[in-house]
């Protein structure tokens, strides 16, 4: 089976590269490299032992999509741009590359009769929780910025093309924190600049790269105060994208799906099980809420076990070392 890979030099999409590569699977991975290095590519070929087919392109093209979606059987879909602050900043942006590049590719999918696609979707899309665990019958809306609004809207579009036409598959998968990277450090995330999230900064910090975590709130009413989170092995994440593969093959109409541990962690939690995967001492200081942040979520992932036959195999030791063990490698002091 050939699998498209819209996205796939990013963060998930490399990770999810090289499970479907051992797993057996024709691998197309079509990127515009906005946010990820061609020499991605070098390092998936190492670790999977054999290179996947690499476009260069944007998912707003869509002459060039028509060219490279040849016999393609699914369609994974991670391009997008993701950085919360930033959409706040430039919605239009946000919505030009993530809800018009999606009907553009919608479009050329159309044409060219593929009529399967795995989203990458968010917890985002649940917005204020009003109970924990989250699971894909709680509500949806309420989201507090343009990044997450265009998940909630790709994710309505898709689920009217379903009603619209009875042949169709989407499957959309609700990534709660991904973290971590490839137990060999060839692949992990990379963010230009300072990072936003959590898990990328608290690695420069304990690499001495940032000076110490600034942690944003301590009166949550979370345990410690600070904020709680579902963070997930980005290879369990990966493995996901694998099983959600036969599942979308035998079933058609939309469907969404948790993708989570199913435990909270709060930023403290994360902060002393960095320091115990790197040796490192990890200052922090707290500082004000950041704007937009809720107090916590986690969600039920009993979904994805029932229809995917997956479970996160992998804990939040094996997440820190992993991510560590990336930054030693691959960041530059
Ligand atoms: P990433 O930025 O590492 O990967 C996205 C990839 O898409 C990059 O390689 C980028 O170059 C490419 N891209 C962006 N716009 C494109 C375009 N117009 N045409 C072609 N390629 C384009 O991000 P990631 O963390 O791997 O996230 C993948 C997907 O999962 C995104 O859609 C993101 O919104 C979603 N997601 C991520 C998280 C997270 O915390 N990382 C959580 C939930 C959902
Ligand atoms: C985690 C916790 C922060 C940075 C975001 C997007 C979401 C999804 C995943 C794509 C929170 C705290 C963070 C820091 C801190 N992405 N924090 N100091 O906000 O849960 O989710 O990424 O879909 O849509 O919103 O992740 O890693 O930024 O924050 O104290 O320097 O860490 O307040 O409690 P978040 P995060």
């Amino acid at each position: 089976m050939k699998i498209f890979l819209t996205g796939g030099a990013g963060f998930i999409g490399s990770h999810t590269a090289v499970v479907l590569l051992k797993a057996g699977y024709e691998v197309v991975i079509y990127d515009n490299f906005s946010n990820s290095q061609p020499s991605v590519i070098d390092q998936i070929s190492k670790i999977a032992g054999k290179r996947p087919e690499t476009i260069e392109g944007d998912i707003r093209d869509k002459e060039k999509l028509l060219q490279a979606l040849a016999n393609v059987d699914v369609v994974i879909h991670f391009a997008g741009l993701k950085a919360v602050a930033e959409s706040v900043k430039e919605p239009l942006k946000y919505y030009e590359n993530n809800v018009n590049g999606t009907l553009v590719l919608l479009r050329a999918m159309n044409e060219k009769k593929i009529k399967r696609i795995i989203f990458s979707s968010s917890s985002t899309v649940y917005g204020i929780p009003d109970k924990l665990p989250l699971t894909e019958n709680s509500p949806t809306g309420g989201v507090s910025n343009p990044y997450g609004r265009t998940k909630l809207q790709i994710e309505e579009i898709l689920k009217d093309i379903c009603a619209a036409d009875h042949l169709f598959s989407a499957v959309c998968l609700r990534y709660f924190n991904p973290i971590g990277a490839h137990e060999s450090g060839l692949i992990g995330e990379n963010p230009n600049g300072i990072p936003n999230n959590l898990l990328p900064y608290v690695a420069k910090v304990a690499h001495g790269i940032l000076p110490y975590v600034r942690v944003f709130g301590s009166d949550y009413p979370t345990l410690d105060g600070t904020g709680v989170r579902d963070y997930i092995h980005v290879m369990d994440l990966a493995e996901g994208h694998a099983l959600s593969i036969p599942y979308i093959v035998k079933n058609l109409g939309w469907k969404a799906i948790n993708l989570g541990c199913g435990k909270g962690y709060s930023v403290l939690d994360i902060i002393h099980a960095f320091e115990r995967a790197s040796g490192k001492k990890i200052p922090y200081k707290f500082l004000p809420r950041r704007p937009g942040d809720i107090a916590a979520n986690w969600c039920d992932p009993s979904l994805a076990h029932t229809l995917l036959h997956w479970v996160a195999k992998r804990d939040l030791n094996d997440m820190c070392r992993d991510s560590w063990n990336f930054e030693l490698q691959y960041q530059k002091k």
